[in-house]
């Protein structure tokens, strides 16, 4: 064992010490100028999808930045949001927004509930978006292919509201996606099912990859999964857990263990994936460290128990989701926000708030928690130690 824990510690010196020397280098590079952003993923940066294609996410979703319900499962920005800010680019259009959008600088084909494989279940059980990564994809491919048609046509007033066909290329792909496929599993499968499974949503993820690098996608910026575990959502039901279930934050340990399982392997995937396809530029994002740097260290941080929620009633095990009413032994309950949202970390028992996203996204902007660790500026240049 003692041999064992030094070799792992030697290999993990190696790869920081390598990994910095060519974030130095990248770094005397100049920025990128990314002309638009490309993004797929689940609520986490869902910045319309679903209300589009549903029915849309109510009040009072939106209030302190919006100042209206904007699409978003969250009372503000999402993360997605703050690196659009970032790289100087206007906020995402939903690809299923069908008024109202423009996507000169980009499209978001995240919608909240998805996940890397096609489910055999409607959005009207669990949530569960119908449109999977796949899916996304190939919304991505019909995106790109009439943006084409429409660009050639010429004199086009569309065309304003469309990216160049050339730009493809130049623009940053992110990823946000996974975290459904382990709540699914959670719900269905036994662990020993969900890690069997595991390396096929994995492979399903690396195809999507590969097959926009064949459209001509460099630049990729992987979010890995977050804490699943700490989202207070999967606490509200445990009425007396055994010693051991709950870490000493009080999440969920065997569902943390699951997503860092599955980061193991997507991690893993990536690396693979750099040899495989030699002119894309790939940045994995450890948003699972950030987010649990987070929760395990509220007070210092000006937040308040991380699985306290802000929106909704939830009280003796009775609860009113955020934005929607119900009655509870013949009274009337609204699911209504707290006083003090930017002290809460979770906005609704599953979504992060406005504020704590922000403080992720400042953690992860910088590539100080990415491999290679170069900020998201620099996120098209193919790292030469990698
Ligand atoms: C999908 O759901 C149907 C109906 O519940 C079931 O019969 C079928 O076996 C399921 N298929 C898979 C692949 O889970
Ligand atoms: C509603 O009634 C149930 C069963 O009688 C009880 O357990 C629960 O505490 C009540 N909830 C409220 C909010 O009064
Ligand atoms: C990135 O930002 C975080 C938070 O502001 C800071 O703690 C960290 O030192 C920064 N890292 C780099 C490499 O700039």
């Amino acid at each position: 064992m003692g041999s064992h824990k030094i070799v792992v510690e030697g290999i993990v010196v190696v790869v920081v010490v390598v990994a910095t020397v060519g974030g130095v280098e990248v770094m005397g590079l100049p920025p990128c100028e990314f002309p638009a952003i490309y993004n797929f993923g689940d609520s986490n940066s869902d910045t319309g999808g679903i209300s589009a294609a549903f029915e849309p996410i109510p009040a009072p979703y939106g209030e302190n930045y919006f100042r209206k319900p904007a699409g978003r499962d969250c009372d503000g920005r999402l993360v997605i949001d703050f690196i659009a800010e970032h790289l100087r680019l206007p906020y995402l259009s939903a690809y299923l927004n069908s008024i109202g959008t423009n996507f000169r600088h980009g499209a978001n084909f995240a919608t909240g509930g998805s996940t890397i494989r096609r489910q055999n279940e409607t959005i009207f059980d669990y949530g569960i978006s119908p449109f999977s990564l796949d899916i996304q994809i190939v919304h991505f491919d019909q995106f790109k292919s009439r943006t084409g048609d429409l660009y050639n046509r010429g004199g086009n007033s569309d065309r304003d509201k469309l990216p160049k066909p050339e730009e493809f290329s130049k623009a940053l792909y992110t990823f946000d996606i996974g975290q459904n496929d382990l709540s699914v599993g959670f719900r269905k499968l036994s662990d020993e099912q969900l890690r069997a499974a595991m390396p096929d949503i994995i492979n399903q993820f690396a195809s999507a990859v590969q097959h926009l690098y064949e459209k001509g996608a460099r630049a990729f910026w992987i979010h890995n999964t977050g804490p699943i575990g700490c989202l207070p959502v999967g606490t509200f039901y445990i009425r007396n857990p055994q010693p051991g279930f709950l870490d000493q934050f009080g999440c969920i340990k065997g569902q943390n263990d699951m997503a860092v399982e599955f980061n193991r392997q997507l991690k893993d995937r990536v690396n693979k994936l750099r040899a495989e396809l030699p002119l894309a530029a790939l940045t994995y994002v450890d948003v699972y460290t950030a987010k649990y740097g987070l929760i395990s260290n509220t007070k210092n941080q000006g937040f308040t128990d991380p699985l306290k929620v802000c929106c909704g009633h939830h009280e003796n095990y009775d609860h009113v989701w955020c934005g929607q009413k119900a009655s509870i032994n013949g009274t009337q309950y609204y699911g209504a926000s707290c006083a003090t949202p930017s002290t809460f970390i979770s906005w609704d028992g599953v979504h992060y708030s406005e504020a704590a996203n922000h403080w992720i996204a400042d953690r992860i902007l910088n590539g100080s928690l990415s491999e290679p660790p170069i900020p998201v500026t620099h996120a098209c240049h193919k790292n030469p130690g990698l």
